[in-house]
């Protein structure tokens, strides 16, 4: 829709901006302009202001600024069109249509929307006639009360072809508008139009302003598949609308939470269990735009919907398509979290069987994201051998891969990358557990037996630049213990060539993970104790030396924290540069060898990583 520059001069000049938006939300007046704390951003002293001279709102915090439009299309996610119609409505001004084909266009969804609606009504009416006396007490079995079936507009379509047709033609619909709405299904024999749904109960989908587009049909009794669908209308494209959205939209604003169940009926059971925000996708697994659309319901920051799955082989199968969408969506505070429940159980069974409380509980048990790709990994599985290893490692390297957004991959990176190292360790603490007082993640069994161990060995001499920035890393963080919480990430990442450094790296991860905030790394004297009574002396002594040291004094014990803290942090950037170095000239070769567009962007990430700035040179470590 092509909307007239002169008509949003007036639309702007018609409205005042602090009336428009004091309407969403509270602003306080300072002089010439309006003040609130941001609604696009998460803070408690008001930076955001409006000024209805200028017609401008803006906020100093996150930058967001626009005109009325601007505002309404943010604050209630709305398209342009669509709040430009909104807008419209309140100033009390039509639309103008110049183009002829605008208006077309409008008034031919408006008969298409307008046809749904009356086929609605109609659906309605024939739940209550003596041949929809089967599909209400079907309704009523499934514990529906009238006041239920109201509220959603459940319906009932006859058995036979033809008496839909001649209903709405009354109402003064054409049969075209009707197959194009999807009510009517024209025979492939150029025979006379049909009725789609035929002894169904029929639940209306609306879109996410509200209005009714379509319906899902589902059998009552008899062959067929169990649900179908309005197929593809211009109204409705059941990939990107979700079953209850307009509801879930009232209700996300009003931070109610969002949660995504599989069917119809679990929609309903759930909004009538005090849950408005349950929404459902339309027979298919869930769509990117049915994931973004999820995302835009929430008007904070944090926009987590839950997505719930049945407990059972299917559900697990159907949560890990999810999640394959979901990772290469992912952005700072946009995420999902994943719910499994009880083997056998749908929403609606849940609650009708064992009450809103169980559900409540399966929902609080939802979990990050993070975990369920962990436990989709590793869920009864044990990693003894090296390739048992190197292949989890490579399966969730490739998961983590699929998260376009760099920075929240990195920090997947470090998640994963220090729990695989936790279970590792784990693992070999259960085969041969440490001296006494070290707190692991899972406990040991009391009572199995010890077997002796042999000291780790001392390392080999360095030999290149990211071998001195390995021991330089461990070098200062066991003489600043109390930057290990804070580089547990950096050390989880940096991999140890050297079978004795990498063993005391594990040590070190192990001891920074076992501790609370307040007493974050111990004293240095206390860490080498341990690490001495652990049998890594010789490491110690190795790594330790003045040698070490003279050229990098962040490391030394005397440096003071902010000079360890920065030499650690330039230390890992050039580490991480090298790194990528290496990685750019294998992925060259690979280009080289196939021109893939795979291969190419491969390239022209790395450069790009390359270039970042705070980078020292090579040749500081
Ligand atoms: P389920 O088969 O899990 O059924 O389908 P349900 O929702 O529990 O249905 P009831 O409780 O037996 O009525 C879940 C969803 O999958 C879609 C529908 O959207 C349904 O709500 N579906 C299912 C289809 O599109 N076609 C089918 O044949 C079956
Ligand atoms: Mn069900």
């Amino acid at each position: 829709m092509a909307v007239p520059p002169a008509f949003l001069e007036e639309l702007r000049a018609r409205l005042t901006l602090s009336e428009v938006i004091g309407r969403r939300m509270r602003l306080a007046r300072s002089g010439r302009e309006f003040s609130a704390p941001c609604p696009f951003h998460n803070e408690k002293s008001p930076s955001f202001t409006v000024n209805d001279q200028k017609g401008f709102f803006h906020c100093f915090g996150c930058g967001a600024h626009g005109d009325v439009v601007g505002f309404v299309m943010r604050y209630d996610h709305l398209t342009f069109p669509e709040a430009v119609e909104s807008l419209a409505a309140v100033a009390g001004l039509p639309v103008p249509r110049t183009a002829p084909e605008d208006r077309q266009r409008h008034e031919h969804r408006k008969s298409l929307h307008e046809a749904i609606e009356a086929a609605a009504g109609w659906f309605e009416h024939q739940l209550r006639t003596p041949a929809g006396a089967a599909a209400l007490a079907y309704l009523r079995r499934r514990g529906l009360d009238d006041e239920t079936i109201a509220a959603f507009r459940l319906g009932y379509a006859p058995a036979d072809r033809t008496t839909l047709r001649p209903a709405l033609e009354r109402a003064g619909f054409s049969v075209e508008t009707m197959v194009e709405a999807g009510l009517l299904k024209r025979p492939d024999d150029g025979g006379a139009p049909f009725s789609f749904f035929r002894h169904r109960v029929l639940f209306p989908v609306s879109d996410r302003r509200g209005r009714l587009v379509a319906f899902g049909g589902r059998l009552i009794d008899g062959e067929g598949p169990k649900y179908i669908n309005t197929g593809e209308t211009p109204l409705f494209h059941k990939g990107q609308l979700l079953y209850g959205l307009s509801r879930a939209r009232v209700a996300a604003a009003e931070n109610q939470p969002v949660v995504v169940v599989e069917g119809y009926m679990d929609v309903i059971a759930l909004v009538r269990a005090g849950y408005p925000g349950a929404v459902a996708p339309l027979g298919t697994a869930l769509t990117e735009t049915q994931i973004e659309a999820l995302w835009q319901l929430f008007p904070g920051r944090d926009k987590t919907p839950v997505l719930c799955f049945d407990g059972d082989t299917a559900g697990r199968r159907a949560a890990a398509r999810a999640v394959d969408r979901v990772l290469p969506l992912l952005a700072a505070d946009r995420s999902v979290r994943v719910a499994f429940l009880p083997t056998g159980e749908d929403p609606d069974s849940l609650i009708r069987s064992r009450g809103v409380a169980a559900f409540a509980t399966v929902l609080s048990q939802a979990r990050p994201l993070v975990d369920v790709l962990w436990e989709m990994e590793t869920a009864d599985r044990r990693f003894e051998t090296p390739e048992a290893k190197a292949g989890l490692k490579a399966a969730l390297d490739a998961r983590v891969d699929q998260i376009a957004d760099r920075t929240v991959q990195g920090y997947y990176r470090g998640e994963v990358g220090q729990r695989i190292n936790a279970l590792f360790w784990n693992q070999r603490r259960q085969e041969r557990p440490a001296a006494g007082g070290w707190t692991a993640g899972r406990p040991f069994r009391p009572g199995a037996p010890r077997p002796v161990t042999a000291p780790p060995e001392p390392p080999r001499r360095p030999k290149s630049a990211s071998h001195r920035w390995q021991r330089l890393l461990l070098a200062t963080l066991i003489n600043h213990p109390q930057l290990l919480g804070e580089f547990h990430e950096t050390l989880a990442l940096t991999d140890m060539t050297d079978p004795g450094l990498d063993d005391l790296r594990h040590a070190l991860i192990v001891h920074a993970g076992g501790q609370t905030g307040a007493e974050q790394g111990g004293g240095t004297a206390d860490v080498r104790a341990r690490l001495v009574a652990l049998g890594f002396q010789g490491v110690l002594d190795e790594i330790l030396d003045p040698g070490t040291y003279q050229n990098h004094r962040f490391s030394a014990p005397g440096a003071g924290l902010a000079e360890a803290r920065r030499g650690l942090a330039d230390g890992y950037a050039t580490f991480c540069r090298i790194r990528i170095g290496r990685e750019l000239v294998e992925a060259g070769k690979r280009l080289a060898q196939d021109g893939s567009e795979r291969n190419l962007s491969r390239v022209v990430t790395l450069r790009g990583e390359l270039v970042l700035p705070d980078l020292t040179p090579e040749d500081t470590l």
